[in-house]
């Protein structure tokens, strides 16, 4: 049974092009993965089909409200018996990670939940208890496009999306370190020479090499993931 992605969103078309490209587009191809747009507007209650309203208590901005999003999500869960995994796109949200994209590869259904330009009424997380997702510390205009990073992130994991070698080169990140800087051809550009080692064809040397180029890139440009490793691996 292939994974099932509903995505509720008042802005359905900027999907198209991401899902209809690349890994997510041959993901679905393959069977593996099936994709599922719902308009939020459509669940609209009033004359206006309004979606959203002004803060109680004043302020900026506008306020997601709970018929639509509570309606939505009742009627396309419906649509297929398997429980879905909620998850609601907010700058609020605990930060997406590698680990959780691991994990939502291997549920049976995901619902993503995208607003636009505005925040959603408590309410929607105490009822709907999604987990509450953030792809970084910056606002976007909407959890649209966090939403195709989440998915691009997990269908890239799904058995026979991506060829094994590419699959390889994840369990590098899962680790705990950047990769080492690659080279390709030409061995000289604009003066700029490819390092010696990676042209001798000493396998043992390379991967000490490129273990070590990991570890130094890393260390230098990212303390936190460093300190986490370290910690795992005992180094000082
Ligand atoms: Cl999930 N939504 C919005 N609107 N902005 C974000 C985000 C999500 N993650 C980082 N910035």
């Amino acid at each position: 049974m292939p994974l099932r992605i509903d995505i509720l969103t008042l802005f359905p078309e900027m999907f198209a092009p991401v899902l209809g490209t690349s890994i997510p587009k041959r993901a679905a191809e393959k069977g593996l993965v099936s994709y599922h747009l719902t308009q939020l507007r459509d669940f609209a209650t009033d004359a206006h089909q309004s979606v959203d309203d002004k803060p109680f208590g004043g302020g900026p901005g506008m306020v997601m409200m709970c018929p639509v999003v509570f309606d939505a999500v009742e009627r396309v869960e419906a649509q297929d018996a398997r429980p879905a995994t909620r998850i609601l796109l907010t700058p609020q949200g605990r930060p997406f990670t590698q680990d959780l994209a691991e994990d939502f590869a291997r549920r049976e259904r995901l619902l993503l939940i995208a607003g636009h330009y505005e925040g959603f009424d408590q309410r929607i997380t105490d009822g709907l208890r999604p987990v509450e997702l953030s792809i970084g510390d910056y606002v976007l205009s909407g959890g649209e496009l966090a939403a195709m990073v989440v998915i691009d992130a997990v269908v890239r994991l799904l058995p026979g999306a991506i060829g094994a070698e590419a699959g390889a080169a994840d369990e590098t990140f899962s680790e705990g370190l950047l990769e080492h800087p690659q080279y390709t051809r030409p061995r000289e550009y604009r003066g700029m020479q490819v390092p010696e080692i990676l042209l001798g064809g000493n396998h043992r040397a390379i991967a000490d090499w490129r273990l070590e180029q990991r570890k130094i890139r890393t260390r230098q440009r990212r303390p936190d993931l460093w300190r986490r490793y370290a910690e795992r691996h005992g180094e000082v």
